[in-house]
């Protein structure tokens, strides 16, 4: 079978559509807006970002925060994924809140806390 013109075109038209709803269901739409997403506070992937950024603000700031739980968090898909956290975390045996910003490439296991800051209570 010899392909038509546009047999090609039907052909390309129906790959694009297709990779729309590939990205729109892959990212529950978030391409399209290019906003902030509610996250799961209890999903692992999303718990151990949490525990990341105590560690590696201790490491940055020499302090030794205890990492205890993720209270909420949202995240951006950008050109990787930007997370917007807060965590809980005991300090001198007080639980505060913090917020904690992580940008990962998860493919590339790039991770980088870009900002960590107290939530004044
Ligand atoms: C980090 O903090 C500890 C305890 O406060 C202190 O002994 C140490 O000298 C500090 N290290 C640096 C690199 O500031
Ligand atoms: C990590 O984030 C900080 C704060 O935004 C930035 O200054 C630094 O360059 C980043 N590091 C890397 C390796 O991208």
């Amino acid at each position: 079978m010899r392909f038509q013109a546009h047999q090609f075109f039907i052909l390309a038209s129906v790959s694009l559509l297709l990779s729309c709803f590939y990205l729109d269901t892959a990212y529950g739409g978030r391409v399209r807006d290019g906003g902030w997403q509610a996250v799961d506070p209890k999903d692992p992937h999303i718990v151990e970002i949490g525990r990341y950024a105590v560690d590696e603000h201790n490491k940055q700031a020499n302090t030794s925060l205890k990492f205890k739980s993720v209270v909420k968090g949202e995240s951006q898909v950008v050109a990787g994924v930007n997370y917007r956290l807060i965590v809980a975390a005991v300090h001198v045996k007080n639980v505060h809140n913090y917020q904690a910003m992580v940008y990962e490439r998860a493919w590339e296991g790039f991770r980088n806390l870009t900002s960590f800051l107290p939530l004044l209570a």
